[in-house]
C-alpha cells in the first residue's frame, strides 16, 4: 500500500510555486500502487487531485482531499521498420522523454522540447507548441479507472483530442488516472519547421538542412528567450487558451483592429493570439504586487515570489474583463484552477 502522508505543503509540487497544503498526499510508483490505494474505498470517496509535474495548475486554496503524485517511471522503445513505438511511464519528466527521443534520432517530439510537466499529463490537455500537438505523435495510453480498478488502453480516437482538450478534461475528469503513454515516432527525420519562429532561427544559424537535434535546439532557444523558467520564476506556461471565434465575428473585429494577430482554422473559425489581445490591453509586463504578466509573452502569468493563488487568480480576472470590454472576446483559463 503506498504511504499516505498528512498535511503536506504543495509549494514544491506546483510550478507556480504558490503555497497550499494537501490534507492527504501519496506517491504512486506502479499500477499496483494505484490498485492497492483504491482497494480501500475511503480513497474513492474523498476528493482527489492527480499531479504530474504540477505545471498546469493554480492552487487558490488548501486541498482538503487526497493528492496523488504520479511517479511511474520507465521509457522503452520498439523498432519496426522505420517506425518506433515509445512507451513511457506517466511520472517521467516530459522533456527527459523528448531528449531521449532526440538523442536516439527518433523524430516527432522535437517541437515539443522543453515543455514543462510530466508524460502522464501530456494527453490531458493535448500539449502543443511550434506547429505540433501531442496528438500528432500519440499512439495510445493506459487508463486506470478509479471506481472499478480496471485498466484500459485508449487509442487516439477514444481520447477525443482537441486544442488543449481531451476526454480526460471532460467526461472522464476525476474518474481515471493515466499510467503510461505510447508514442508513434519515425526513424526518418520528418521535420515540421513551418512555424515562423523556427524557420527564422534556423536561417539565423545558417542551417539549411536541419537535423532533429537542430530543431530541438532551436525550439528550446525560442522557449528560453520568450518564456520564464519555472525553476526561478513561478508560472504555468500559457495561462489562457488562444480564443477561437467564428469568421463572422472575426470580420467585425478586423475592421476595428486591422493588425489583429490570427490564424484561420478549418470550419470557418479563426484562432486569435491571446498574448496579442492582452498586450493591446496594456497588460504585457505589468506587475501588481507579487504577480504579473511576463515581459516577453503576455499570455504567461508569473509569481515573482510570494504571490498567493488567489492573487494570481484575481489578476487573471482583471485581464479577462479588460479583453472582454476592448475586444468582446472571452478568454478562457487554460490552467487547472483548484
Ligand atoms: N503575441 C503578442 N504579444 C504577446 C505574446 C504573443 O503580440 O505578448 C503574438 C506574437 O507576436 C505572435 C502570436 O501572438 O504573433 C503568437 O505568439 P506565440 O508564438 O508566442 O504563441 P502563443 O499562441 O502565444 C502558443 C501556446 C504556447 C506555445 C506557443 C508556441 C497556447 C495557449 N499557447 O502560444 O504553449 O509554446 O504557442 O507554439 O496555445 C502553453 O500552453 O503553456 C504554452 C506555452
Amino acid at each position: 500500500m503506498p504511504q499516505i502522508l498528512e498535511n503536506i505543503s504543495l509549494k514544491k509540487y506546483n510550478t507556480f510555486g504558490v503555497e497550499a497544503s494537501a490534507r492527504w498526499y501519496t506517491e504512486i510508483n506502479s499500477e499496483t500502487d494505484l490498485e492497492m490505494l483504491f482497494s480501500d474505498k475511503k480513497w474513492q470517496t474523498v476528493e482527489r487531485l492527480v499531479l504530474g509535474g504540477g505545471s498546469n495548475l493554480l492552487l487558490t486554496k488548501d486541498f482538503e482531499g487526497l493528492v496523488i503524485r504520479m511517479n511511474i517511471k520507465g521509457i522503452e522503445s520498439t523498432l519496426t521498420g522505420d517506425r518506433v513505438i515509445i512507451e513511457a511511464g506517466a511520472g517521467e519528466v516530459w522533456n527527459n522523454l523528448v531528449m531521449y527521443c532526440v538523442g536516439n534520432d527518433f523524430a516527432g517530439m522535437e517541437n515539443l522540447s522543453l515543455i514543462p510537466g510530466s508524460v502522464g499529463a501530456s494527453p490531458i490537455q493535448n500539449i502543443g507548441a511550434y506547429g505540433v500537438e501531442l496528438k500528432d505523435v500519440f499512439k495510445s495510453c493506459r487508463v486506470f479507472f478509479i471506481d472499478t480498478g480496471e485498466i484500459e488502453e485508449f487509442d487516439k480516437e477514444q481520447c477525443e483530442f482537441g486544442y488543449r482538450e481531451s476526454v480526460f478534461k471532460n467526461s472522464l475528469k476525476g474518474k481515471v488516472v493515466i499510467t503510461s503513454v505510447k508514442f508513434d515516432l519515425s526513424t526518418k527525420a520528418e521535420l515540421n519547421i513551418s512555424y515562423g519562429a523556427i524557420g527564422d532561427e534556423l536561417s539565423r544559424r545558417g542551417i539549411a538542412e536541419p537535423t532533429i537535434k537542430d530543431v530541438s535546439d532551436v525550439v528550446s532557444h525560442i522557449r528560453v528567450s520568450k518564456l520564464p523558467d519555472p525553476s526561478t520564476i513561478g508560472n504555468s506556461g500559457s495561462f489562457f487558451k488562444n480564443p477561437i471565434i467564428s469568421e463572422v465575428e472575426f470580420k467585425q473585429l478586423k475592421s476595428s483592429f486591422p493588425d489583429i494577430v490570427h490564424f484561420c482554422l478549418p470550419n470557418s473559425t479563426v484562432k486569435l493570439a491571446a498574448g496579442w489581445l492582452i498586450e493591446k490591453c496594456d497588460w504585457k509586463g505589468k506587475k501588481v504586487g507579487e504577480t504579473g504578466t511576463w515581459k516577453n509573452q503576455a499570455l504567461v502569468l508569473v509569481n515573482y515570489g510570494n504571490a498567493t493563488g488567489t492573487e494570481v487568480y484575481d489578476f487573471s480576472t482583471q485581464i479577462i474583463d479588460d479583453v472582454k470590454s476592448k475586444f468582446g472576446v472571452t478568454l478562457e483559463r487554460e490552467v487547472n484552477i483548484i
